[in-house]
């Protein structure tokens, strides 16, 4: 046969059509949709036979690199762009804005409670953060979970320095009080760079991309009745904010941190003057029946040829 356009379509329109039995709607439309793109994406880039081993040995590569505590296939989904892309079209709008998870989060944050601090090693410049949450309509919401984890001033997370930090440093599980508040203690994060030290690491290097994040704290909120949120707030006045090496930096997420040189509030807070804070108010959706916005197949089909 020889390499037609026809015997080109031929191959794609039989691996899409393979999928035509699934009993789920939603699995085969997401089955045959990778198809149609992942060959659209060959037929534009026509990858040669050492490419393509190539590029399969770097997906082994970056699976192998995966344990417990790394997570290489979120890096690359992040790198890529494709993690900021999800959490973007997830997102149904009148809400704070979110952005991507990361691989540094911990299944189990350590409970703390309002006015705790989650910097345990008590050494740098403190720094008080204060959250409101509130559902969409304004009301503020009780008991809402909120789940906070940062690096170091270093720019280290307690996870990547097992030797040098408690595990729990920079993190911590709250709950919001009666009027949907609560406020902690801690330092101010540094900018850092993701992980390097794998294949996603070499992939920013062969392309000179730089690895760096601009300072930031994330959050997970979840309010009953309401969509989770996972989010950051990024300190206004750190590096890489025009340049994350994740595209996740949304202005409405940028807040100042600005210093406080004031006794008596440092006093009220429990640290010392002067030192840095910030507010975050965080708006979670109420939740609804509708399903996430579907795309429109035929859009799609025109994309991947
Ligand atoms: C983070 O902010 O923890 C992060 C996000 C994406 C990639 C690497 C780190
Ligand atoms: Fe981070």
């Amino acid at each position: 046969m020889t390499n037609s356009d026809e015997a080109v379509q031929a191959i794609t329109d039989a691996a899409v059509d393979s999928f035509r039995d699934t009993a789920d709607p939603r699995l085969r439309e997401l089955l045959q949709g990778l198809v149609r793109h992942l060959h659209g994406y060959v037929k534009e880039v026509r990858p040669t036979l050492e490419e393509w081993e190539y590029a399969v040995e770097f997906l082994t590569a970056v699976g192998q690199k995966c344990d417990p505590t790394r997570q290489e296939f979120i890096l690359l989904s992040d790198v890529l762009g494709v993690s900021m892309l999800v959490e973007t079209l997830n997102e149904q709008g009148g809400g704070t804005e979110s952005t991507v998870l990361g691989p540094f989060h911990v299944v189990e944050s350590p409970e703390r409670v309002s006015g705790d601090s989650i910097d345990l090693m008590g050494v740098g410049k403190p720094c008080v953060v204060s959250v409101r949450v509130t559902s969409a309509d304004g009301t503020p919401l009780p008991g809402a979970s909120v789940d906070v984890w940062q690096c170091t001033e270093e720019g280290f997370y307690d996870v990547q320095q097992p030797d040098v930090q408690p595990l729990g440093n920079g993190r911590g599980l709250f709950r919001t009080d009666g009027e949907g508040r609560l406020w902690f203690r801690t330092v101010v994060p540094s900018h850092y760079p993701i992980p390097t030290d794998g294949p996603v690491g070499e992939l920013l290097g062969a392309t000179s991309r730089h690895p760096y994040r601009p300072a930031h704290v994330h959050f997970i909120v979840e309010a009953e009745g309401h969509r989770p949120l996972t989010t950051h707030i990024f300190v206004a006045d750190s590096p890489y904010l025009d340049s994350d090496a994740v595209f996740a930096v949304k202005d409405s997420l940028v807040v100042g941190f600005p210093e406080v040189d004031d006794a008596e509030a440092a006093r009220e807070y429990g640290v010392t003057a002067p030192f840095r804070r910030a507010d975050f108010d965080i708006v979670v959706e109420p939740e609804t029946e509708t399903e996430p916005a579907n795309h429109n197949q035929n859009e799609n089909e025109k994309d991947a040829r």
